[in-house]
């Protein structure tokens, strides 16, 4: 099976990630491609932040690799967390208090609206490519739900009733961000595959 890196040591989107691509590809953390490293997040887009860690990587190994980044956007908030949604309330990765924060800049706003997106970036022999993926839904009063990471348990997802963290994982990979942007990063893998092979 193909191995491709994914510049992430995020256990909960390697999980993610492997169930989607399981059978396709052999996906590699950056632990487990050999590299102790942490990649900051620099930027003010997600697709630059993306772009700086698959290009890192691409540049240690020279292998194919690919990175993302992904955030919640409020409507109501401006886009608010966005790029930042991992460290909205100051530490990186504190998932109760970026909630915590959330809820209460959402106090008494109507408009729930909101989207998670995510944005990959595939290096393959030096050449960059972006995948986006998007799930529309709206921010709930109070969370709900143990499963997941992140904003789940307070995002529910268009046509659905319940938040991302009251679903199975099945049940998020149907409509979740990540997985539509990982089904087009295979779409344009498997053409590619496909017409290198059909011109031997
Ligand atoms: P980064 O992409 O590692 O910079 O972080 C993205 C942040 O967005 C995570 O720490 C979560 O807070 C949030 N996030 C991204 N995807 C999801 C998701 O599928 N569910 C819940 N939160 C998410």
């Amino acid at each position: 099976m193909n191995k491709i890196i994914f510049a992430s040591n995020n256990i909960n989107k390697v999980v993610e990630i492997r169930k989607i691509l399981e059978g396709k590809y052999e996906i590699l953390t950056l632990n487990e491609a050999g590299l102790e490293i942490d990649i900051p997040e620099p930027h003010d887009t997600m697709e630059l932040n993306a772009l700086e860690k698959s290009m890192t990587i691409y540049k240690l190994k020279g292998t194919s690799c690919f990175a993302e980044d992904s955030g919640l956007e409020v409507d109501a908030l401006n886009g608010e967390p966005g790029v930042r949604s991992a460290r909205y309330a100051g530490t990186h990765g504190d998932d109760a208090r970026n909630i915590e924060m959330l809820l209460h800049k959402m106090q008494g706003i109507e408009n729930r609206n909101a989207r998670f997106r995510t944005v990959i970036s595939l290096i393959e022999n030096g050449r960059n490519k972006f995948f986006e993926g998007i799930c529309e839904g709206t921010v709930a009063y109070q969370q709900k739900g143990e499963n997941g990471f992140g904003y789940d348990p307070i995002f529910i997802p268009l046509g659905l009733d319940k938040t991302f963290a009251e679903c199975t994982s099945e049940e998020k990979n149907a409509v979740s961000h990540r997985k539509k942007a990982i089904n087009k990063m295979i779409e344009y893998m498997l053409l590619k595959d496909n017409i290198s092979e059909n011109k031997k």
